[in-house]
């Protein structure tokens, strides 16, 4: 039976299972984020499709201190105790500083064609720009560059994913201050400078959405800025302070890609683009046209913030309608060169949520009926029952036909300009991971790349220019606030020993990438060659 038809045939037995059925169940099955067909396999996606793994420094790097690096916020925010879950922070997170000749040949061995990973500030810059570039991270990055692309490994490479020198949060509250545009600039300059010649690939900021939202909504990450009733920290303002921040990042960028057009991309003839936070939204009453408009609204607020500017110079209607002069302006300058300054959209992609209206409605206190908020609430279940499969992270849910929304969104609102998934990852609920047995033993990862895997696919059939899918993560790492409490990886890394151990995902994604597999997906073969490849390192007793 052809895939399409194959696709058709599964819709309509959910709908007849809906029909047959008066259940909650019947709900879930019914939404149009209904799951996509797992039919999947490479050969379902473009020639040049690049498929990948994806890391950030601060979570993986370690070695905080070695070789002249700088201290960053985050190396400072995690020696606070009580910050972060069990106290973990990444001084040596999966000590990739050290192992990254092997985390390289783990990826070689996988068949990836491209690794997303991005660069410690204080790396290169261990005081911003109030100091000198320290040449040890300089070669750092060129050691892993020059391996990559030995191997026959695209670098895909994010300047910045959340760590900053310490020294600016210190002098001037970080992305508060319009000072840090020229501190990111001097950041980049050096990175297109000195790697420039290697990647083709470039995103400028990781989550500038997501980041604003943790550090100066809810305060969970440095600097914890916040009020009430978003949260109870010393200092910030949630209803204010992430407009700014945004504004000055979304400045930086600009900034940064002008330099990159002007100076060095016509000579080292790569791509420039920013990652975004980008989840999906579902009417929370089914058929409710106010809490449609709230989709809509969602969906503005979330991506339209960050990637309206960039495409079409300025913030979305809705936000000005709403924030009023809170929301900061662009002057004619700016708008002109934020205007069309990505060249892709990097989207990384988690969750699908339902939206509820609280404009005409009442919603639980909390915030939602703030203007940050657009006046839209949001919640993973809907009369009890999660939108799709519970994960490690508790607003997180498993919902594979979300992607395709959020590309399809994408698709229409930017002209359909190329996109990749820079993100898209599984991490088991606490408690159903606790035995190395069950955690080497990863189904559910399978199915959740596999799920989504089809429906970028499905996109691109409909025609979507997406260029590429990135699994977070190639290892389990330094999960932020949750510390190493929660586990993304293809690969287990021992927290005593750092021995990466691989995952059936692993050896799944290994299948996949090399075209024998996905579907008809055999497990215990997974599960014998697992067993196989520990005996032969030794490590069967674990
Ligand atoms: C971030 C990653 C993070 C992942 C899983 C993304 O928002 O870019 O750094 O580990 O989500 O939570």
């Amino acid at each position: 039976m052809p895939e399409s038809s194959r696709a058709t045939t599964t819709h309509r037995r959910l709908l007849l299972l809906c029909f047959l059925s008066s259940s909650a169940l019947c709900f879930v099955l019914s939404e149009p984020v209904e799951a996509e067909e797992e039919i999947v396999s490479r050969s379902h996606f473009p020639d040049g499709f690049l498929f990948g793994t994806t890391t950030s420094a601060y979570q993986i790097e370690g070695a905080y201190l070695d070789d002249g690096k700088g201290l960053s916020n985050w190396d400072v925010f995690c020696h606070v105790p009580g910050n972060i879950k069990e106290n973990g922070n990444g001084d040596t997170a999966d000590n990739h500083y050290n192992l990254f000749l092997e985390d390289i040949e783990l990826m070689h061995s996988l068949g990836v064609t491209a690794y997303r990973l991005s660069i410690s500030w204080t790396r290169i810059l261990p005081r911003g720009r109030y100091g000198e570039v320290n040449p040890m991270g300089i070669m750092f990055y060129n050691r892993i560059l020059d391996h990559l692309v030995l191997k026959g490994i695209e670098p895909f490479v994010t300047i910045h994913h959340h760590d900053i020198p310490q020294e600016l949060a210190d002098r001037y509250g970080g992305w508060l201050s319009p000072l840090m545009q020229e501190d990111f600039v001097h950041f980049a300059r050096i990175c297109f400078e000195s790697f420039g010649h290697k990647v083709k690939h470039w995103a400028t900021i990781n989550e500038a959405n997501l980041f604003v939202d943790m550090a100066y909504i809810r305060g969970w990450y440095p600097p914890s800025h916040c009020s009430p009733p978003f949260g109870k920290c010393s200092a910030g303002n949630s209803d204010v302070e992430p407009l700014i921040a945004l504004h000055n990042m979304i400045l930086a960028h600009g900034k940064a890609v002008k330099i990159y057009r002007q100076e060095f991309q016509g000579k080292q003839g790569g791509s420039i683009g920013i990652v975004l936070h980008a989840m999906w939204y579902e009417p929370l009453r089914a058929n409710n046209e106010l809490d449609q408009q709230a989709v809509t609204r969602g969906l503005a607020f979330g991506v339209g913030w960050l990637l309206d500017p960039l495409v079409y110079g300025d913030y979305p209607s809705e936000m000005r309608l709403f924030l009023g002069d809170a929301l900061p302006r662009f002057t004619v300058d700016e708008m002109d060169y934020l205007k069309g300054s990505i060249d892709y959209i990097g989207i990384n992609h988690y969750l699908t949520l339902y939206a509820k209206d609280c404009l005409h409605s009442s919603c639980a206190p909390g915030g939602s009926d703030h203007a940050i908020r657009g006046y839209v609430y949001t919640t993973g279940d809907r009369d009890g029952v999660p939108i799709g499969q519970p994960t490690g992270n508790a607003r997180f849910f498993v919902v594979p036909g979300g992607l395709k929304n959020i590309v399809n969104y994408m698709k229409q609102r930017y002209n359909n300009m190329p996109m990749y998934v820079t993100e898209n990852g599984y991490a088991p609920p606490p408690g159903e991971e606790v035995q190395l047995n069950q955690i080497l033993h990863d189904v559910k990862r399978i199915d959740y790349h596999k799920s989504y895997l089809a429906a970028v696919a499905s996109s691109i059939r409909d025609g979507a220019d997406v260029r590429g899918y990135f699994a977070w993560s190639l290892m389990d790492n330094f999960e932020w606030i949750d510390g190493y409490t929660v586990r993304y990886g293809l690969y287990y890394v021992d927290r005593t020993t750092l021995k990466r151990i691989p995952k059936i995902s692993a050896l799944w994604y290994r299948d996949f990438l090399a075209n024998s597999s996905g579907n008809g997906l055999d497990l215990t073969q997974y599960h014998g060659r697992l067993e196989q490849d520990l005996r032969v390192a030794g490590l069967e007793d674990l």
